[in-house]
């Protein structure tokens, strides 16, 4: 169950539960949750001990077969009506990131479509949501190969930059935004990674730069606000971030910040590349002001550990995604290739259909 070599996965089927690493403890502590209910997976996605738009696809794929084993019923048509409850639960976990409604989504199609008893689509339920984990880890490997030619070829080895955690421990494994890290590592294309900390909740301090660490992968922290000063500085070569909900004109949600990287980018003349999956591409939205954005306690504004860090009587706004526009961004680096915002729905959306 441990992390075998260096490679990280964060939602495990074993022993008849799924494993969840704990990312609220790292880096400090690497540690699993097992998890045998659905309920159990619902909180564990609301309070991210499982996060990133894929990771939680998957984790809620196995919530739905979780939530499922835990109807005991032979009546087909009740088993579907407790099923869909399941599914409400799970989907008011999170609203931005839109992997998770997909892979709910696929869930119940498979539940609906399959014309086995209940103990039969129980089982089917199971072998779907382990497919959709090892397609993400398939995928993420993709989407790391397109990355790497997608890549400016001018220096041969990069310094990348990276917001938030688009790593192994945000998808099945491997990662997307760090997946063309990874690629790019392996084959000697890169020189340093810097990782933005990510306030409020610190995914690139703390996860990002423990994928790296663990890995042997350079990798340099700073704070947000100092992304200006490095690209002013030619220290950055390209930005690669990922995504949790693209829109059909690829207008890109992603965690708080990522706008501010890419107009900075812009600035600079640095190329900023968005990696994710097709699965994350909401073609039924036309843009980006049509995502729903989560906001979350102000606690993960005002405190930091167990310090209060503002004064009393001061008020607080946290969103945890904004929307980058899709003229900021160079490409869209996905499992088939890279594209042009522009060129997305007439290279993508037959593919999503199929
Ligand atoms: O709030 P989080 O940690 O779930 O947000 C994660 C991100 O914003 C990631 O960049 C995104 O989900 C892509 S993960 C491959």
């Amino acid at each position: 169950m441990m992390a075998q070599n260096t490679q990280v996965y964060p939602v495990i089927w074993s022993e008849n539960a799924v494993w969840l690493i704990d990312q609220t403890r790292l880096p400090s502590e690497y540690s699993l949750v097992e998890i045998h209910r659905c309920d159990d997976m619902a909180q564990a996605i609301k309070t991210m001990i499982v996060r990133g738009a894929p990771a939680i696809g998957v984790a809620a794929a196995y919530g739905m077969y979780l939530g499922a084993r835990e109807i005991d019923t032979q009546d087909r048509d009740y088993f579907l009506t407790r099923l869909e409850k399941v599914a409400q639960l799970l989907r008011s976990t999170r609203p931005t990131a839109v992997n998770l409604f997909w892979a709910i989504a696929r869930m119940l199609k498979t539940a609906y479509e399959s014309i086995g008893n209940v103990q039969e689509i129980k089982e089917i339920l199971l072998k779907t949501a382990q497919i959709i984990n090892s397609e993400d880890l398939q995928t993420c490997k993709e989407i790391g190969k397109h990355g790497l030619a997608a890549l400016p070829t001018d220096p041969d080895k990069l310094n990348l930059l990276t917001h938030c955690n688009a790593g192994a421990l945000a998808t099945a494994g491997y990662g997307t935004a760090l997946g063309v890290v990874r690629s790019a590592w392996s084959q000697g294309r890169l020189t340093r990674l810097y990782a933005d900390e990510t306030r409020p909740r610190l995914q690139g301090a703390k996860l990002t730069a423990w994928e790296c660490v663990t890995e042997g992968i350079p990798v340099t922290v700073i704070t947000d606000g100092m992304a200006a000063h490095c690209m002013q500085r030619k220290m950055i070569d390209a930005v690669v971030v990922g995504a949790d909900r693209i829109a059909a004109n690829g207008d890109t949600a992603n965690k708080i910040g990522t706008y501010s990287l890419a107009l900075i980018a812009k600035a600079h003349n640095v190329p900023f590349f968005v990696a994710a999956p097709l699965s994350t591409i909401d073609f039924q939205l036309a843009t980006g002001s049509e995502i729903p954005i989560e906001e979350r306690d102000l606690v993960e504004i005002y405190q930091i550990g167990q310090t209060i860090i503002t004064p009393e009587g001061a008020d607080f706004y946290n969103p945890a995604f904004d929307v980058t526009p899709a003229d900021l961004i160079t490409a869209i680096i996905t499992e088939h290739g890279a594209f042009a915002p522009s060129q997305l729905h007439t290279q993508l959306h037959e593919k999503q259909l199929t």
